[in-house]
């Protein structure tokens, strides 16, 4: 029997402050946040899970983490504290590239996704760490991060682990949370619907459990010879946001201001209310859009966030879901059946309890326009799948054909632009995350006589001598305009070409944070289809000076 629907109220995350008030001035602060084993509800109807979880203490750790909360220009430190047990609560496998310690443990280490940091704070696959940092990984330097805060507001960045091959089920098993940077001086004139009330985090991410509501992740694989437990998507069949399956959330008729994080594993959402009601989207990954766009569908994909104002005023039902079509894997999977086609419920109140000051305004913040010209170097960036010869199964996947551990190829010039021709040659939409890096998609273009292209890419992995601008000329689809922003995931559509134009951030904090470039570990960019990530599509990105 399946879950009922709606009878649990979407939690809000408790809030962890990024900064300290001092004098009523906003100082600097340091926090620790721990890691711990945690027992979790997700249902009314559902026993209790055994879950990873982010929190102050033991007692206060939820799933999601709790919502950090910075102010820009305000920098931040955190010890991110690994309480685990000897043992993952999840399966996992030994023969993809993965973190190991030699006395047991659960190796963890914490990105900031879209943060704008130095590198030994970004959180290194190989940067991990077991409990009380009893053993660290190879490129492990310091227990404390550094956030320095210096980006632009809006949208929403997220917090989450990422060690060497168990990103996948450390996310899974619930190592992920949000964090809001804030600048209250250049945003309160936009009049945005703002207070913890109407301005909420919704971390959406599909799970299976068992009956007796521990999580499943499927511990066999699709290709035992090869891989005993990996396989190449991991698709829960129930729906959870913030840490419920299919909550509901009681609203005012009024307008409501949504940060939308997508952290399942594998599964994209195409979200949309069920009476038709637009999302104004007012941002995109950590950045706000120039001007909103009032959208019907918001196809939002593995980590990709989104900033959105919804109008309840404007809507005649007194209930509306949240419905989601998004075929899984994306684009050329299955569609969504009657449980995983749903993700939460509004219930708007009767009668409008107070007057509604907020609005959309015509302008948002803007941003620098890109100039494609400018760039110091264009580069070819390729998604290899390999399959199992006798199965047909995919055993691994690459960028560039290359392993992690092989030598970084992309070494841009910190504060420079590149163009990033980006060319998808598998049959799945792969959402590409670049750490540090902030891009835009300027243009999608098909390939055409793709199969030749393919044979001969799988022969010499050389997009120029294979041809690539001669293949690159078939339809050319139009980046939506509500994803025309710095942006920290782009989509790539399945035989397409998606030219993305990256900006190497300078890592600005003045003299509290040398940027240097040079140091270990560097940074990385890969597919953020976490199970695409773990084997073993990711590669290095090293600055240099
Ligand atoms: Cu959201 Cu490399 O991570
Ligand atoms: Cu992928």
């Amino acid at each position: 029997a399946s879950l009922e629907m709606y009878v649990d109220l979407l939690p809000q995350m408790p809030k962890v402050l990024g900064y300290s008030l001092k004098y009523g001035r906003p100082a600097p602060t340091h926090l620790t946040i721990g890691m711990y084993q945690k027992k979790w509800k997700f249902h009314r109807d559902l026993p209790v899970t055994t879950v990873f979880a982010f929190g102050t203490s033991a007692e206060s750790a939820t799933f999601p983490g709790p919502t950090i909360e910075a102010l820009q220009g305000v920098p931040l430190w955190v010890t991110w504290e690994n309480h685990l047990p000897d043992r993952h609560i999840l399966p996992w496998d030994p023969t993809v590239p993965v973190a190991i310690p030699r006395a047991g443990g659960v190796p963890t280490v914490v990105h900031l996704h879209g943060g704008v940091h130095p590198p030994q704070s970004d959180g290194h696959a190989n940067a991990w760490f077991t409990a009380g940092f009893r053993e660290r990984g190879p490129t492990w330097t310091t227990p404390t991060y550094a956030y320095p805060n210096a980006q632009s507001p809006g949208g929403v960045l997220w917090y989450h682990d990422h060690a060497l091959g168990l990103t996948r089920a450390n996310l899974l098993a619930g190592l992920l949370g949000a964090y809001v940077i804030r600048n209250p001086a250049a945003e309160a004139p936009l009049g945005l619907p703002c207070g913890d009330a109407l301005d909420r985090v919704l971390v959406l991410a599909d799970r299976s459990f068992y009956a007796d509501g521990s999580l499943y992740m499927n511990c066999t694989g699709d290709n035992p010879g090869v891989h005993p437990q990996w396989q190449p998507e991991y698709f829960g069949d129930a729906v959870t946001v913030n840490g419920k399956a299919w909550p509901f959330l009681p609203v005012a008729r009024r307008r409501y201001r949504f940060r939308i994080i997508n952290a399942s594993n594998a599964r994209f959402f195409n979200l949309s209310l069920s009476n038709g009601l637009p999302f104004h989207v007012i941002g995109s990954d950590a950045s706000y859009l120039p001007r909103p766009v009032a959208v019907t569908h918001l196809l939002v994909a593995v980590a990709e966030a989104f900033d959105v104002v919804v109008d309840f005023s404007e809507s005649s039902e007194a209930e509306l879901e949240v419905v989601n079509t998004a075929p899984y894997p994306y684009p050329d999977g299955d569609s969504p059946d009657h449980l995983t086609g749903k993700v939460m419920k509004f219930v708007v109140a009767p009668a409008r309890l107070w007057d509604d000051h907020s609005r959309v305004p015509a302008r948002l913040l803007d941003y620098v326009k890109v100039a494609e010209e400018e760039a110091a170097q264009r580069r070819y960036i390729v998604m290899y799948e390999y399959e199992d010869e006798a199965t047909g199964n995919p055993t691994h996947l690459y960028i560039n054909g290359k392993r992690p551990e092989d030598p970084a190829t992309e070494t841009p010039r910190a504060g420079t632009t590149e163009v990033w021709e980006v060319i998808n040659l598998t049959a799945d939409n792969h959402p590409l995350h670049l750490h540090l890096a902030t891009f835009q998609a300027v243009r999608v273009r098909g390939l055409v006589e793709l199969e030749e292209f393919k044979r001969c890419m799988e022969r010499l992995n050389d997009a120029a001598r294979c041809g690539v601008a001669r293949h690159a000329v078939g339809e050319e689809v139009a980046v939506p305009e509500h994803e025309r922003t710095w942006k920290n995931v782009v989509k790539l559509a399945p035989g397409f070409v998606t030219t993305v134009v990256v900006k190497f951030l300078m890592v600005d904090t003045g003299r509290a944070y040398p940027f240097d470039a040079a140091a270990e570990p560097g940074y990385v960019y890969h597919c953020h289809i976490l199970d695409h990530e773990d084997n073993a599509m990711i590669r290095p990105l090293k600055l240099i000076r």
